[in-house]
């Protein structure tokens, strides 16, 4: 057996913490936490990165940018910081850093930016480890991204919702959103069941059909429900423009199955649901963003004719940066209160000279006196509910498989007009998602005693209406942090 070599303490060379020649990044001091690592592999770190330019400092104190520790939890990493001394007043406490963060920035460089899969803030658990994580029980509390790491979790439940509404059991339909809301804003992969462990609203079905995917991959019931004819009518049916869930469980009943189905019943459709048969192709494919920004310039221009100084506003799903949508939704506000009554006519009767208009369902602003709070969300707009004929752009005339495309395409469009004095209410109300708009209602009326729809905010005690000029005074009425669009995607 080889005798064991000595190895030199310190690290041999230029001991850490002692400036290197080239200091290249001024910004950056690094920690290594020897706890897991060992000191030789510290002092070798230490000197690949004082060899690359960085800094290490020795000892931990308030210099310290960057703490990297490896194989640490972040359980484990923030107990190690809470024992160290705190920070001096006006001082953070450095990033607390997985080895992934030193390792990508060794071969980089440089420092590469910080995100959060390198935190170990965010607890990234390990297989079958209960993760401690608090979360807000109303979805508007906190913030949902678009993008999440439960999708096909989140999208199971939301087959199981989406199957109890087509089935009348709104109390179920609400119960699995709110699960499958929970699993969206995450910050990290559900992958054992024990991590569900103190979540809100994960009752003991969801939580059998999330045991089940984890342990199955498939769960027997989503599906069930999604191979099953009633699903896939219901899901069909729904689709189409102008039919609801007491049409499509109507003509189900019926025994109707197809969409040929429908077209042999013409004579009983509405001119909305014709309209969307017709087109029903078009209108099932997504929208893209392209679309929605040669849409937003078309109307723009009706509407800067119609009332020179109103504004067109993008909200709905595009608004909250989905990159595909089911329609496009755009309020439509003049900076002068009143200025905007009777304008949609105007707009739709110049969009329609032009041919961009299929279909369109006119409302005339209702009378909000007769807006029954809280129990009516919706609202008394002057609106309409369009398909618009948007012409394909020169170079999309040609198809993939070479076959000419049409040279046009159908959009659903919603166009909602509002004062002024209502636009923020309105823009919160029309950006959604529909879940986080619920929760939103809800919270208002169940924690603060107040009525919110897309008018206003109202106190029913006091008998008033909050004024307000931008979203974020809805918020802050309500005591809610703001959320930006794109993290109320509950
Ligand atoms: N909305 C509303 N009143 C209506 C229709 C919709 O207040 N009569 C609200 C919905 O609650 C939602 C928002 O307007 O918050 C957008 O609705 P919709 O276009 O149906 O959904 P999106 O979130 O935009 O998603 P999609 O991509 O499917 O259009
Ligand atoms: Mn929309
Ligand atoms: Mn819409």
């Amino acid at each position: 057996m080889l005798p064991r070599r000595r190895r030199p303490r310190g690290g041999g060379g230029a001991p850490p913490g002692i400036l290197s020649p080239a200091v290249r990044f001024p910004g950056v001091a690094i920690y290594l936490a020897e706890r897991r690592m060992g000191r030789s592999r510290r002092d070798f770190l230490s000197r690949l990165a004082l060899s690359k330019g960085f800094r290490v400092l020795d000892a931990y104190s308030s210099a310290v940018t960057h703490v990297v520790m490896e194989q640490t939890s972040a359980e484990e990493a923030i107990c190690w910081q809470e024992s160290r001394a705190a920070p001096p007043p006006g001082c953070t406490r450095p990033a607390l850093l997985d080895i992934s963060w030193f390792t990508e920035s060794m071969a980089a460089g440089q420092p590469v930016p910080v995100q959060g899969r390198h935190r170990l803030e965010v607890a990234v658990p390990r297989k079958g480890l209960p993760s401690p994580v608090w979360m807000a029980p109303y979805a508007c509390q906190r913030p949902t991204p678009l993008t999440h790491h439960n999708t096909s979790l989140s999208e199971a439940l939301e087959v199981l919702a989406e199957a109890a509404g087509f089935e009348g059991s709104e109390g179920r339909l609400i119960s699995f959103c709110r699960a499958a809301s929970v699993l969206k804003a995450l910050p990290f992969p559900v992958t054992a069941p024990s991590q569900l462990q103190g979540l809100p609203h994960f009752g003991e079905h969801s939580c059998r059909v999330i045991q089940e995917l984890l342990e199955h991959g498939l769960c027997e019931e989503v599906e069930r429900v999604r191979l099953s004819e009633r699903y896939q009518s219901m899901k069909l049916f729904t689709q189409i423009f102008g039919v609801g869930v007491r049409t499509a469980d109507r003509w189900y009943r019926e025994g109707l199955r197809t969409l040929d189905d429908i077209r042999e019943q013409v004579q009983r459709l509405t001119q909305q649901q014709k309209a969307g048969l017709q087109h029903y192709q078009d209108l099932s494919t997504a929208v893209q963003r392209q679309d929605v920004e040669a849409l937003q310039q078309v109307v723009e221009a009706a509407v800067g004719r119609a009332l020179p100084g109103a504004t067109v506003t993008l909200a709905g799903g595009f608004r909250r940066g989905k990159m595909q949508g089911h329609d496009v939704d755009f309020l439509i506000t003049h900076p002068q209160d009143g200025q905007e009554a009777g304008l949609l006519p105007r707009v739709m009767c110049y969009l329609e000279q032009q041919g961009f208009v299929l279909y369109h369902q006119y409302r005339h602003r209702g009378d909000p006196t007769h807006l029954t709070w809280p129990s009516n969300t919706m609202d008394t707009y002057e609106r309409s509910f369009c398909i618009f004929r948007l012409p394909r752009p020169p170079g999309a005339a040609i198809g993939e498989l070479q076959r000419p495309c049409p040279t046009w395409k159908a959009v659903r469009v919603d166009l909602v007009v509002t004062p002024i004095s209502q636009f923020p209410f309105a823009l919160l109300g029309w950006t959604g998602s529909k879940h986080f708009e619920r929760e939103l209602r809800r919270f208002s009326r169940k924690e603060k005693g107040l009525w919110l729809n897309s008018h206003g905010l109202f106190d029913p005690e006091q008998k008033t209406v909050f004024p307000v000029a931008a979203e974020e005074d809805i918020f802050r009425h309500l005591g809610l942090a703001y959320l930006p669009p794109e993290q109320r995607n509950a």
